[in-house]
């Protein structure tokens, strides 16, 4: 009888639904929070240097993520070709983090160290000159992009209000350290440090 009364009334059960749906929801998310395996960095996990930092920004003003993920899925296939399945305390110093799901090219998440500084420049400029058959565009305006210290120096001070560990030193020293730095180098020297932080895999 009362599930009738239930079924008859849209109003009624519209409400029931966001219940059962938010109770089951919390049920998955909020032990999450109090885990510390997915708020704490994992064994060897640092936030990028000044470097590096840039240049993840320009891998995400560029739009690399719309071809290219940074997570190795936990399947034979993916760890095979790519290396140790990802772990969520890598991800930690990723504001936002680079996941994704599109993969019109090969996942990034362990690029780090797979190829030479010179392979990455000369693939970013051209990447037709190394692999024939690729589609990914050429990013040649990076060679003489220049950073700004003075805005990196702000936006490292921001994450450490939401928890990176910058010392004062870091911050001060970080517009000497990108001086004489292209955009280039900075994304290159992202992109080697990818996926070779984590001591665990
Ligand atoms: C339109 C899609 C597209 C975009 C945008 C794109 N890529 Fe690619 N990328 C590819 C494809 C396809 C390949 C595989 C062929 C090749 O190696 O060029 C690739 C390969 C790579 C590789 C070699 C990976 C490996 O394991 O062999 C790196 C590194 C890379 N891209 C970095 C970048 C970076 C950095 C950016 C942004 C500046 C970028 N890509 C933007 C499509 C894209």
């Amino acid at each position: 009888m009362n599930h009738q009364i239930i079924e008859k009334n849209t109003a009624l059960m519209g409400v029931l639904i966001a219940l059962v749906i938010s109770v089951a929801g919390m049920a998955e998310i909020v032990p999450l929070m109090f885990q510390t395996q997915t708020t704490e960095p994992s064994p060897g996990v640092r936030p990028y240097n000044a470097v590096e930092l840039t240049g993840r920004d320009v891998y995400i003003r560029e739009g690399c993520y719309n071809c290219h993920s940074q997570m190795v899925r936990p399947f034979a296939d993916e760890v095979l070709r790519y290396g140790a399945a990802s772990v969520a305390g890598e991800s930690v110093y990723d504001r936002p983090f680079q996941w994704g799901s599109k993969r019109t090219g090969p996942d990034l998440a362990r690029v780090g160290g797979r190829y030479s500084d010179e392979w990455h420049r000369i693939h970013l400029i051209n990447p037709r000159d190394l692999v024939p058959e690729s589609n990914m565009p050429g990013f040649p305006w990076l060679l003489t992009g220049t950073i700004d210290g003075e805005h990196l120096q702000t936006k490292m001070r921001a994450l450490r209000m939401l928890g990176h560990p910058y010392t004062d030193e870091e911050i001060s020293g970080a517009p000497a350290q990108v001086a004489n730095v292209t955009e280039m180098d900075a994304l290159i020297a992202y992109l080697q440090v990818l996926g070779t932080m984590w001591e665990g895999q």
